[in-house]
């Protein structure tokens, strides 16, 4: 069989996005539930499966992985697969997304095991609105975690804002100072429809990237960079004249990007997801545990899949959820 991964679309896979938990320490209000129930322990891939998955993958021409949940720096020994993951041949890039609130702890021995570029969510500068919208977090170890960050030379940090009316909207420019000061990149996120938040409006939070881009315009000079073809996937950035840190917008709503799609995601029950906005997966556990599993059985199960991959998401802002898997079993 073909050691590279294409779609029906001629996409070109090289970039997973590998969640090793559903669990989190935050419960943030469009992600999660407040009544939330995780995926039971003998449903989840062990740290050794998950290395597995990974193996396949880059065998198969994947040299970027991304380690997302949940929280991945909740799970028990993590640092034991980041540090077999740093070593692994041909992976060119091993990144990692995180709430921030165990950076302060690990942010060295992360940059030590070979993560190159990390990205951390922050929502609010403001304690309270913080704790409100994460309802557990912590402003202060999530601050500490990013400057530990920073300090710790990673090659790129990203912030990430999911920008919600009402709620946050009155601190885009801080949080780009916030970014600015430290010299790290920041992105604005639309909200996406997934899983079913009774709790939250999406509709009535909604809050369009067009409208923060002039809001910051209107401040900071944006000139548009990069080259929409390359690496930064969804994210479209701009660059501030004398300033080292980027501010991109990813807005799925109103920019669609799944053209350029070349990620695919697998969960921490093993599913193999192939696009944010639909249900099509593949179940790689069941390959993992079937007797007599190979680094071959399991490459041809990931291969077959990528004929499910659809050409694009189809999510609108009504407030309807259109998936119901929640992000945190989809890893972001
Ligand atoms: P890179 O892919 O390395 O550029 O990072 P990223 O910014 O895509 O990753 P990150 O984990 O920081 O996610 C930021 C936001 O982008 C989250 O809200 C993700 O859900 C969203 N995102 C990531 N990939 C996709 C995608 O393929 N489609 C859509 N619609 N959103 C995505
Ligand atoms: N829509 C958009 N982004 C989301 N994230 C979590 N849930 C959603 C959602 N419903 C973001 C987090 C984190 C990233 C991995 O995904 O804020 O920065
Ligand atoms: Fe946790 Fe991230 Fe979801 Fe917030 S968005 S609850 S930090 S997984």
């Amino acid at each position: 069989f073909p050691h590279t991964l294409v779609d029906p679309f001629q996409r070109q896979i090289s970039y997973l996005r590998l969640s090793v938990t559903d669990r989190c320490d935050f419960r943030c209000v469009y992600c999660m539930a407040e009544d939330m129930q995780f995926v039971p322990k003998p449903q989840v891939l062990t740290l050794e499966e998950l290395y597995r998955v990974a193996e396949a993958f880059t065998g198969l021409g994947v040299s970027k992985i991304r380690l997302t949940g949940g929280e991945p720096l909740i799970r028990n020994n993590i640092m034991s697969l980041v540090e077999r993951l740093g070593r692994l041949p041909g992976l060119d890039e091993l990144v990692l997304t995180t709430n921030g609130s165990r950076l302060a702890q690990l942010a060295p021995a992360l940059r030590d095991a070979g993560v190159r570029r990390i990205n951390i969510s922050i929502d609010s500068l403001q304690p309270d609105r913080f704790r409100e919208i994460t309802r557990f977090g912590d402003l202060s170890a999530v601050i500490a975690g990013i400057d530990v960050a920073v300090a710790a030379g990673f090659e790129r940090i990203k912030l990430n804002a999911v920008i919600l009316r009402g709620r946050n909207d009155d601190e885009v420019l801080d949080l780009v100072a916030f970014a600015q000061e430290r010299g790290i990149d920041i992105a604005f996120i639309e909200e996406m429809p997934l899983g079913q938040i009774d709790e939250h409006s999406r509709s009535l939070s909604f809050c369009s990237s067009a409208g923060l881009q002039q809001q910051i315009g209107e401040r900071y000079p944006l000139l548009p960079l990069g080259d929409p073809t390359g690496s930064d996937g969804p994210a479209r950035y701009f660059r501030i004249p004398g300033n080292a840190g980027r501010v991109g917008f990813i807005s799925p709503h109103s920019n669609n990007f799944c053209h350029l799609c070349n990620r695919v995601r697998v969960t921490v029950e093993g599913r193999l997801l192939l696009c944010l906005g639909n249900e099509h997966s593949v179940d790689l556990r069941e390959v993992l545990r079937a007797p007599g599993s190979t680094r071959d059985t399991l490459q041809h199960a990931i291969v077959a899949a990528m004929a499910l991959k659809p050409e694009k998401h189809h999510f609108d802002h009504s407030g309807e959820p259109d998936i119901l898997r929640f992000m945190n079993m989809t890893g972001g």
